[in-house]
């Protein structure tokens, strides 16, 4: 058997239903089964960046105890602060972290986060020699590195619920409803609950819509007496630039300017449909993971102590055709992975008479 470690586990980034669940495995693993001593840093690094404020505290067995179900994180997450900033001192945050690190004699940290956080990982191992073993998290599901991360099944289930519940009131009221779902730059999360969700449109950023398709799904409704409407729209999705947007009042986001355009093109038609818009915002974050998110989480949290094990470091862990294996850090893409427009699941939308509000390639 290896030698005993001590690592240091940190979550930045926006928070995700399963961040528990990783950590509580790497303590389960690491600490119950290898004896292993495992520390929590506070707020991703600034637990070793500000150590007069923020702490790093040891993860036993007892502190893991009900984690598995429980939303956010223990530790605490920022998307805040610039570890390679400077410092009142005149010293490189990462100076300070460096010292810290020494001081409490790590051998390395299991760092949970989006690609920002392990891109700052990945510098940190690289120019100041502090060895990391990275695992995907954010609930958009655009990783380039994994098929799945943990946290986003979570969301969809959340928004699905809510389309549901909007199609009770929308049918109640023969209104065109529609939900922003988050997505800033990929439309994942807005795909899958729609088609989960039984959306009659969804837009999403990769397929900039044109308003009047839309209108026209709804009125093909018309025809065969469904009075209502569902429309999902991701928090990136905007117009065709040849949209006009002059005259739109409500700008602050999307869901808010699709519903100012649809109202408008309603108007010029004398027709008084009812629209209403909800924001589904950070509920989709919130909350306990879903079975497939704990399961992932788990997986994810014991492959990062066997990676730190054999002393894998600056690998990720990822999940890849049904497989958990790991890429390295200094792979992860920096840009996001996209809906493709050939993405099998454009066309199962289509195929089942979702409207896109723009042309797709067939895949
Ligand atoms: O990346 C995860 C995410 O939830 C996005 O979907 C969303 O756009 C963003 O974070 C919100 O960030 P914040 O919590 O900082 O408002």
């Amino acid at each position: 058997m290896s030698k005993a470690k001590r690592i240091g586990v940190c979550t930045g980034g926006g928070d995700a239903p399963g961040l528990n669940a990783v950590i509580r495995a790497i303590v389960k693993y690491g600490r119950g089964q290898l004896g292993w001593e495992v520390f929590g840093v506070e707020e991703c690094f600034h637990g070793l960046m500000y150590p007069d404020t923020k702490s790093v505290w040891p993860l036993d067995l007892p502190s893991c105890q009900g984690l598995l179900g429980r939303g956010g994180t223990i530790l605490g997450t920022t998307n805040r602060g610039d570890p390679f900033g400077t410092a009142e001192d005149g010293r490189c945050y990462a100076e300070i972290i460096r010292e810290n690190y020494d001081r409490y004699a790590l051998d390395g940290l299991i760092l949970i986060g989006g690609d920002g956080t392990q891109k700052i990982g990945h510098r940190l191992s690289t120019e100041y020699g502090i060895p990391i073993v990275g695992v995907p998290k954010t609930i958009d599901n655009d990783l380039e590195a994994t098929d799945f991360t943990f946290g986003f099944w979570s969301a969809v289930d959340v928004a699905t619920d809510a389309l549901d519940r909007l199609h009770t009131t929308a049918e109640s009221h023969d209104r065109v409803m529609i939900l922003e779902v988050m997505g800033r730059t990929a439309g994942w999360i807005a795909l899958y609950a729609g088609i989960a969700g039984g959306a009659d449109c969804i837009a999403i950023p990769e397929v900039p819509y044109d308003p009047a398709r839309f209108i026209e799904k709804i009125e093909r409704r018309r025809k065969i007496g469904r009075h209502f409407t569902i429309v999902v729209v991701a928090e990136g999705a905007r117009p065709m630039d040849s949209i006009s947007l002059e005259g739109v009042s409500g700008r602050r986001g999307a869901g808010d300017t699709l519903t100012e355009l649809l109202r408008a093109e309603f108007a010029q038609r004398d027709d008084a449909t009812e629209l209403r818009c909800t924001v589904l915002g950070h509920i989709q974050r919130g909350g306990s993971p879903t079975p497939f998110d704990r399961v992932l989480a788990t997986q994810y949290g014991v492959k990062a102590v066997q990676l730190v094990e054999s002393e894998g470091w600056g690998e990720l862990v990822c999940l890849r055709g049904g497989e958990i294996t790991s890429v390295p850090i200094a792979d992860v893409a920096s840009a996001p992975r996209e809906v493709d427009p050939q993405e099998t699941l454009l066309g199962v939308a289509t195929s089942v008479g979702i409207e896109l509000g723009g042309e797709i390639e067939p895949a």
